[in-house]
């Protein structure tokens, strides 16, 4: 078996990363849905940060015209347009702004981490999981699956979803070597029957997520393969930037 490829799974952003071609950055619930959907509702470039503040000051500076979402404890900061709901840019939202700011808790941290490794960075979660990995497989050998966890550690809806993608990839390419992340990614896809809501639900995120009613949300970030946007991280300005990945939009 010649040029064996591999994927690795870092269930933790604060893991040692390997180093890798390409990285499929997971945070399912729910930043890398709300990138997605963001590009599928006509967004042009969004710009992933790491603070509050960081987020309003980039929005300053970007101009009024541009959007400033996400959450902390799963609500928006003050001031922010939006929250970190999918469900929120529904009917074209973002088409009526220039671009987006954006900071979580975990997901925009897992992005910038992967983003710093100088290689390629793609986001990806149920919504487009077919063609993430698709793009995957065109980028390298070496898959790295990067999962956002919870504050620095793993979490059962990243590491379900990670067991998602790995198994896919194994369908496709037999023979893959899969590190102890991707073991344990896969092993609890089999134990969960591939059963991915159940896997998220699972999570400890998911008891404030209720409390707020925001299990709507949790339905919608787990539905499969309803996008076949890949977004990609590139520069804006100098920020790092996620762009949707269509051919010229890069
Ligand atoms: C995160 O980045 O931590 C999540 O996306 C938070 C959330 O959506 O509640």
């Amino acid at each position: 078996m010649t040029n064996r490829g591999k994927v690795h799974v870092c269930l933790s952003p604060l893991e040692d990363l390997p180093v890798v071609d390409i990285w499929l950055v997971v945070d399912i619930i729910r930043a890398s849905s709300v990138v997605v959907t963001f590009f599928d509702e006509g967004g042009r470039v969004l710009v992933p940060v790491d603070s509050v503040e960081k987020a309003r000051l980039v929005r300053e500076k970007m101009g009024p015209h541009w959007l400033l979402m996400g959450e902390r404890d799963a609500v928006p900061p003050e001031g922010f347009d939006l929250g970190n709901s999918p469900r929120d840019l529904l009917g074209g939202i973002p088409k009526k702004y220039a671009g987006a700011v954006m900071t979580t808790s975990n997901g925009t941290r897992a992005w910038i981490r992967a983003w710093k490794t100088g290689h390629p960075v793609l986001c990806a979660g149920a919504r487009n999981a077919a063609a993430a990995i698709e793009r995957a497989l065109d980028g390298g050998t070496i898959i790295g699956i990067l999962c956002a966890g919870r504050e620095g550690r793993a979490a059962m809806d990243d590491t379900a979803c990670a067991g998602l993608l790995v198994s896919r990839i194994l369908s496709k390419k037999k023979g893959f070597f899969t590190d102890d992340g991707a073991k344990i990614a896969l092993a609890l896809w089999e134990t969960l029957k591939e059963d991915l809501g159940k896997g998220v639900r699972m999570a400890s995120h998911m008891e404030k997520l209720r409390k707020l009613g925001m299990e709507d949300d949790v339905d919608f970030c787990c539905e499969r393969d309803r996008s076949r946007i890949v977004p990609e991280m590139s520069e804006f300005k100098g920020y790092p930037a996620f762009f949707s990945g269509k051919e010229g939009e890069k």
